[in-house]
């Protein structure tokens, strides 16, 4: 259950936003909404960098959040795990057989780059490990804020910060992503491929519900859903009905429902209709890559694999970016912001919010990657945000 009393800005930042009854006309994504299961001032992060520009990115976001943590006099414990593509051709491990129990047990959340390499075609190893991960350790939602920090990055005509200011719930852990089905007859002209899209009765309430609790711990006005089930009429209809259950309990918020195709339509027409949209898992990872382009690029965006209350994985929206991997040009920023989330998810606000502040200093005097049509590298990036937040102090 989300907890209450927002204290202070992050992703989707809703000051324009008329209407507003919560004292602080800010959005957070952490504050008891993921209160992380350990207590004790010493967080202990597990680190995966995995395949492609992950193995650039997340040392920047290191970087970033040794410093953050350094000058707020935070303890931190990092532990690299060399799970990804390499390891997996080396000698076949994807994740080990006790990873979960190890995990629970030793870790308070997970930083993640990308799994995704074109020596391993089947993408067996990136199903193994990060869909592997979501699933073992039920991390049901996939929270992807998209937060314009700077007008110009938007590729939107005539929008500002005010218009693409929203977060994706994306249901983690059903629909056709479960691996359920398979081949009949492979190979031939006659054959038949099956993949079913499971909806559970507790998967889909936990994220509907999850995401009203967000909209209302954070005095958000606006939440809505988006399904297929004009078409898909037996899982999404399911959908439908825990929707309208679940919406009777929150009638300060104005609810909505928009279908799929409409909703990615309207992403792009009017984003600022906007504040908490809530889908399925195949429907949200499509969503968030549109919406983090419309906030800037792809490079810039944070999520955060959560199950409250217990171990949770955060990594950028992006994969490992084959093209550009091993240039040094990657966009390190949605790999810091992503370091951002998890102090947010393990209760260090105000550490969060100087890397928070640094990115949009970057982003404002131009310390920017190719993507965003600057002249820095991934480590250029990394070091101006580390030494901006170094200089702040921690911001405690
Ligand atoms: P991608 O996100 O890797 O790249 C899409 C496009 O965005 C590319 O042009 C890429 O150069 C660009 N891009 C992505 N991140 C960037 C960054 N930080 N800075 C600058 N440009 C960036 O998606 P894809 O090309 O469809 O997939 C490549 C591989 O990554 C595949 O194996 C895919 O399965 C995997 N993947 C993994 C994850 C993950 O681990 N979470 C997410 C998406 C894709
Ligand atoms: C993401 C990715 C993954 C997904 C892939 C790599 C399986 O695109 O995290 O958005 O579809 O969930
Ligand atoms: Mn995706």
């Amino acid at each position: 259950m989300l907890g209450r009393g927002a204290s202070f800005l992050k992703y989707s930042s809703v000051a324009s936003v008329p209407a507003l009854t919560a004292p602080d006309p800010h959005v957070s994504l952490r504050d008891g909404m993921n209160l992380a299961k350990s207590s004790s001032a010493r967080k202990r992060i597990a680190v995966i960098p995995g395949d492609g520009i992950g193995k650039e990115v997340i040392p920047e976001a290191v970087k970033v959040l040794q410093a953050a943590a350094a000058s707020a006099g935070r303890e931190v414990a990092l532990t690299e795990f060399d799970w990804g593509a390499d390891r997996y051709l080396r000698d076949g491990t994807t994740l080990p057989a006790d990873v979960v129990a190890m995990l629970h047990r030793d870790f308070d959340a997970i930083l993640l780059g990308a799994m995704g390499d074109p020596r391993v075609p089947t993408n067996i190893h990136a199903a193994e490990i990060l869909l592997g991960l979501r699933f073992k350790l039920d991390l049901y939602v996939n929270a992807r804020p998209c937060v314009l920090f700077d007008k110009r990055f938007t590729p939107l005509k005539d929008r500002s910060e005010k218009d693409v200011n929203f977060i994706v719930f994306r249901e983690n852990t059903e629909g056709p992503y479960v691996g359920m089905g398979g081949n009949f007859k492979k190979g031939t002209a006659d054959e038949v491929a099956i993949q079913e899209d499971v909806n559970t009765r507790k998967g889909v309430e936990r994220i509907i519900r999850y995401a009203f609790e967000f909209a209302r711990s954070r005095g958000l006005k606006r939440l809505c859903m988006s399904d297929k089930s004009n078409a898909l009429t037996f899982g999404h209809d399911l959908w439908q009905r825990v929707f309208k259950e679940v919406r009777a309990e929150y009638p300060g918020i104005e609810s909505s429902h928009q279908y799929i195709d409409n909703l990615l339509m309207q992403m792009v027409r009017d984003p600022g209709q906007f504040q908490v949209i809530v889908t399925s898992n195949l429907f949200g990872d499509i969503a968030s890559d549109l919406g983090a382009q419309l906030a800037g690029g792809l490079g810039l965006a944070p999520s955060g694999n959560i199950h409250p209350g217990q171990v949770s994985l955060f990594e950028p929206v992006h994969g490992s970016a084959p093209n550009i991997a091993g240039k040094g040009i990657a966009n390190p920023m949605g790999a810091i912001l992503t370091v951002g989330m998890m102090f947010e998810f393990l209760g260090w606000q105000a550490e969060a919010q100087a890397i928070d502040k640094a990115v949009r200093a970057a982003l404002k005097e131009g310390k920017t990657p190719a993507e965003l049509g600057g002249a820095l590298a991934t480590r250029e990036v990394g070091d101006w945000v580390a030494n901006t937040v170094a200089k702040s102090g921690g911001a405690r």
